[in-house]
């Protein structure tokens, strides 16, 4: 077993006397993506901060590529990039000069800088745009630059603080293909996300901040369990098997014009075999079985109400 790419136990930050992380534990397996979720002033990008040394905790420890954040700092450094919510791109000077100056804070000898340069402008599409000044790019191309800044100096752990915020699909579908790409390679990713969709798509793990706290923790599909609104939907074409069926289950709604019971369901096997076994002790055979597992839009509107303020905690999924 390996050490995991990010061990965070405990942190906590507070701005005067607003509590921002409030003891969070994280823990981020090597080569993984995982997913800080939540809304806007959640503490997405304080987090994001602390992980990358930028600033210090007010308690709790981390690990971060096996060095200790507080005692260790260069080292941390030495092995991650962060791409900021805001972009670090400089406006005034071209795509290619951009990278250039990212080569040299690496203190990358000339001639590596360059065939470094040439490469991640190559594989993020930036050839053409390379001699032109930044403030002339698009989003998503500011964003694009903006990650290949990051993989200069090779980082094996990379910090995305809202990488898609404000994108068009089209590019943010290219910078979900961009992360899948990185992990390929082996990279561990740690995105922050207000998006669903996106910590749906790509994350490995998905941790809900919301007040200070996480939420909730699991897997997308661990996090949609944990939510009500599960159900299994029955359907039948044999009024009396509906009856039957109706009769047979506990908990159900009826919708007597479609002939079909809704009964609710986690989705597990052991809730569906229990369903069936009802359903085959009472001889009865229904025409459709489907299962319906909320999204994570339910989890999320159920973990927070959208402003940081508490809702009731749910327990976590460990
Ligand atoms: N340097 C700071 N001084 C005071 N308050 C801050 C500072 N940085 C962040 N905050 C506050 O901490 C909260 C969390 O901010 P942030 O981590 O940026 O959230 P997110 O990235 O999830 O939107 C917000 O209420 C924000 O106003
Ligand atoms: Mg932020």
């Amino acid at each position: 077993m390996t050490n995991p790419a990010i061990a965070a136990h405990a942190l906590r930050k507070s701005y005067g006397d607003k509590t921002v992380l409030d003891g969070i534990d994280i823990t981020v397996p090597e080569g993984t993506i995982f997913s800080l979720l939540g809304p806007n002033g959640a503490g997405k990008t304080t987090a994001v901060k602390i992980l990358s040394t930028l600033i210090s905790p007010d308690g709790g420890q981390a690990r971060v590529a096996g060095h200790d954040l507080t005692t260790d700092p260069q080292a941390v450094r030495a092995t991650i990039g962060v791409t900021g919510q805001f972009s670090a791109v400089d406006g005034l000077i071209t795509g290619e000069e951009n990278m250039l100056l990212m080569a040299d804070l690496h203190h990358l000898p000339k001639a590596e800088g360059h065939r470094v340069t040439t490469e991640l402008l190559e594989r993020f599409d930036l050839v053409e745009a390379a001699k032109k000044p930044a403030s002339t790019y698009s989003g998503g191309m500011k964003r694009r630059l903006d990650i290949a800044m990051t993989l200069v100096g090779d980082p094996r752990i990379i910090f995305l603080d809202e990488p898609t915020t404000g994108l068009d699909p089209r590019s943010r579908h290219t910078m979900w293909q961009i992360i899948r790409e990185l992990v390929a390679t082996g990279t561990t990713v740690f995105l922050t996300t207000q998006y669903l969709e996106e910590a749906d798509e790509l994350a490995d793990r998905i941790a809900v901040l919301n007040n200070g706290k996480i939420a909730a923790e699991g897997t997308a599909e661990e996090l949609k369990r944990l939510i009500p609104g599960g159900h299994v939907r029955l359907r039948f074409t044999d009024p009396i098997a509906y009856r039957s069926a109706a009769l047979a289950l506990t908990d159900i709604t009826h919708d007597d014009e479609t002939l079909s019971l809704q009964i609710p369901s986690d989705g597990t096997q052991n809730n569906l075999r229990f369903i069936l076994d009802r359903l085959d002790t009472a001889g009865i055979e229904a025409d459709e079985l489907t299962v319906h597992t909320p999204d994570l839009d339910d989890v999320f509107f159920a973990l927070t109400d959208g402003t940081g303020t508490p809702n009731q905690p749910k327990e976590a999924v460990r």
